[in-house]
């Protein structure tokens, strides 16, 4: 078992789930340090893009049912949360995108996969409460993410301003809160 608490998610690891997995990007996405539900886990983003893509988290489902919440301690970001129809992973029963900045808390919904991603100019600070990463248990599956590139949706810069696009690995949503964000081709 690791006792080193710190750890970072390069863009080389990001690549499977990246829109333009080749563009030019920060060589590390996100910082972490995680001290399990007492403590807290610290989460920082870097500012910035991969190709027209926001800097994002890898994204996962959990493993079994348990309230997370983040709080936002700076910057400001968004989240994109999607529930799977079945245990197949192409059909979507729902997806919802949230806004948020410094001062927030976002409770993750139960059930639902998740990503955050940085919109600022700054780095993206969260503090959570989600279990201690123990690899007998591990809480997070990162795998159906990873095979289907990504999630629901790519969170891009368009003219200056956040929009979305579908990853067309995702045959079908059911139902979908966007957030007021327009989707472009
Ligand atoms: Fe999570």
């Amino acid at each position: 078992m690791t006792s080193n608490p710190y750890s970072t998610r390069t863009h080389e690891a990001m690549k499977e789930v990246l829109l333009e997995p080749e563009a030019p990007a920060p060589e590390t996405f996100y910082h972490m340090l995680r001290g399990g539900p007492e403590k807290g886990n610290v989460t920082i983003w870097e500012p910035g893009r991969a190709g027209r893509e926001y800097i994002k988290t890898l994204g996962h489902y959990h493993t079994w049912d348990f309230k997370e919440t983040y709080r936002i301690l700076a910057g400001e970001g968004i989240a994109l949360f999607q529930k799977r129809a079945s245990a197949e992973d192409e059909a979507l029963e729902d997806v919802r995108v949230v806004h948020v900045k410094a001062g927030d808390v976002l409770e993750m919904p139960i059930g639902y996969g998740h990503i955050l991603v940085n919109t600022g100019s700054g780095l993206l600070v969260t503090i959570d409460d989600s279990p201690s990463n123990d690899p007998s248990k591990p809480h997070a599956d990162y795998e159906p993410i990873r095979r289907m590139h990504g999630m629901a949706y790519y969170i891009v810069e368009d003219n200056g301003v956040p929009a979305l696009m579908r990853n067309s690995n995702y045959t079908s949503i059911a139902k979908e809160d966007l957030g007021g964000l327009s989707v472009i081709g």
